[in-house]
Order: C-alpha cells, then structure tokens, then sequence
C-alpha cells in the first residue's frame, strides 16, 4: 500500500511524506516528549509548538478547561524562543526521519519575516507552518487571519524570506475562510492547513469570573469537527494547492472523512491528551480501511466525497 503524499508539489524542496498522519502544533512539544512512549518516527510528520522570535511565558493560569466533547485552551504561546530551538531541538530532528515542520507566529509582519529567515537552512526542520490566528499588534490586534489582505501579506512575507515549503494554517474566525484561503494561495502558500482552534470562553459560576485567567480562549476536540471538515471542503473547492485537515480528529473513520472532503493529510491534536498512541492508531486504522477496501493508494480517497 502506498500511504505518501506530497504536500508541497510546487517547492523545489518538495514535502514528501510517507503516510499522511502528522501531529497539531502545541499538542505534542516538541516531539522529544513523546518519543519514549512510541515510535514516533512512524508518524508523517511532526509539527512542533508554536514559535516566537523571544522565549514567552505564555498567558495567566488557569489555561485549560474541559467542555462537553471538547477543551478551551489560552496557553498564549508559551515557548522556548526560535534561537534555543535552532540550538537545542533542530540538531535533534537532524537525526531523525520523520520530518519536523515548525509552527512560527510574530506580533508583527516584520516578526515573521525574521522568524523564516533565520529557520531556512537550518538542519532538522524540513517546512514552515505559518499560524496566522494571532493578533497583528500593529493593526490593533485583529488577527492576521481574519482578512484576506493581512493573510496574504503575511504568507508573501514568509515566502520572500525562506526557501523552505511553507503552510499556512488559517483560522476558523473569520467571515469567509474560502477567501482567506484564496489569497494565502495566490500568494504562494505550499500547502494550507485548517482549521486552529475556534473562539471561546467558560465561566466559574462559583467566582461569578471568566474561567480561563485570559477570559476567553480556543476551542479543540471533537466539538469542532463538524466545523473543520466542512472548511476543509469548502476551501479544497477554492483553492489547488493540499490541504491538511485539523480539528476533533480523534478516530481513524474521522481522518478518512477529512480525506474523502479534499485533505491530503491530518493532524491529530486534542487526541493526543487523551490517548498519546492517538496518531499511530489512526495511521493503523486507516491502512486497515484501505486494505479492507482494497485501496492500494491514499491519493485515491482524497476527494472521494466530492461530487
Ligand atoms: C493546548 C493547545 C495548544 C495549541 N498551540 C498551538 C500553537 O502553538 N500554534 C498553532 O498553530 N496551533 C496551536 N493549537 C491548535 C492546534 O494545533 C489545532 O489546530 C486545534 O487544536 C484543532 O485541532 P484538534 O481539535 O485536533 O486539537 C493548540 C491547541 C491546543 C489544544
């Protein structure tokens, strides 16, 4: 059976994968975590948290709180900086054979372009994830990936600066995300991934207080399936670069369903609190489904559901 896809036909790197089961940024570290629980090196890929040009602390506790099926996070970016991973993780990922994609996001147009700039060529990391759900500090904290003006920008930026493949990976809050993933397109994004977390809040009846120390925070799990995978069918119709579906997948039956909608590859985030072995029991079960099947090649489910 052949489980490989290729997420970034137009770079001349290219983005080769062998099967197309990938970790969510922020959900898996840095995947040195993870390595000693299984053998992550079976796994498509690897994205690694989200990465700013300094090291940040990150948002006030309480950070996490479950929800009927799914669970609020407002971790705010809490990470080591990009010069200690360049330092400490790159050189690790050097060795290994599952490729690592690093998930980067800047205060600033000029962040990211920074930020790509110092990543290409660096050893172990073999693409850039562009997390575009993040306030632009300089257009009063709207998220660069709510208009399709800022989203663009954004992705030419981080193109200009690196000759590694670039996704970027948009946001569920905003008004038509088909025409967000358009412009990310025509300004030369590799692949597209979708969907990050999607806008919430809980409140502490007893303290008659916002849960979350930031009141509000992102949405994950399986409470936002539906809505991921109808984006991803929505933006596989709008745009021809691949497309790697997130958001509540947790089963293999949920990542054949992304696929059958216009994915060419998943990632598998919340999951991994619940189950860390979730990436690799989803890569089983769905060679199972092919072999079951008779499907010799993924390729041929992608877009099996659209008309
Ligand atoms: C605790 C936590 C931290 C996250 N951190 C990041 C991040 O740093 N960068 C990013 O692009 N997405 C981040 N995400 C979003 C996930 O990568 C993913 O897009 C989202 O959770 C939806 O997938 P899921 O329902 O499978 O978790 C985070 C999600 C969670 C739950």
């Amino acid at each position: 059976m052949n489980l490989s896809v290729q997420l970034a036909p137009k770079n001349k790197k290219g983005l080769s994968l062998a099967n197309p089961v990938m970790t969510a940024s922020g959900t898996f570290g840095y995947g040195t975590e993870y390595s000693h629980l299984f053998d992550i090196q079976n796994l498509g890929a690897i994205i690694c948290k989200g990465t700013t040009l300094k090291a940040r602390e990150g948002n006030p506790q309480p950070r996490l709180a479950e929800t009927p099926c799914g669970v609020l996070n407002s971790i705010g970016l809490q990470n080591i900086g990009v010069k200690a991973l360049i330092k400490e993780k790159a050189p690790i990922w050097a060795s290994w054979r599952v490729p690592v994609i690093v998930n980067i996001v800047g205060e600033t147009i000029a962040d990211y372009a920074q930020l790509a700039g110092e990543l290409d060529g660096v050893a172990g990391i073999s693409g850039l994830e562009v997390n575009i759900g993040c306030p632009n500090i300089k257009a009063g904290g709207a998220e660069f990936g709510t208009k399709p003006e800022s989203a663009a920008e954004v992705t030419a930026t981080v193109k200009a600066a690196t000759s590694l493949p670039v996704l970027v990976k948009l946001t569920p809050n905003t008004a038509d995300i088909a025409e967000v993933a358009k412009a990310v397109a025509e300004a030369g994004a590799d692949a597209i991934s979708l969907i990050n977390t999607v806008k919430g809040m809980a409140v502490d009846v007893a303290a008659r207080r916002p849960l979350l120390g930031s009141v509000s925070g992102g949405l994950s799990g399986p409470a936002i399936k539906p809505i991921a995978l109808y984006m991803v069918y929505t933006v596989a119709g709008a745009v021809d670069v691949p497309i790697i579906g997130c958001g509540g997948i947790t089963t293999s039956s949920d990542a054949l369903e992304f696929f059958m909608a216009g994915a060419s590859a998943i990632q598998v985030g919340t999951a991994n609190f619940i189950n860390p072995r979730a990436p690799l029991d989803i890569l089983e079960g769905i060679e199972q489904f092919m072999r079951k099947e008779g499907i010799d090649k993924l390729t041929d489910l992608i877009g099996a559901a659209r008309g």
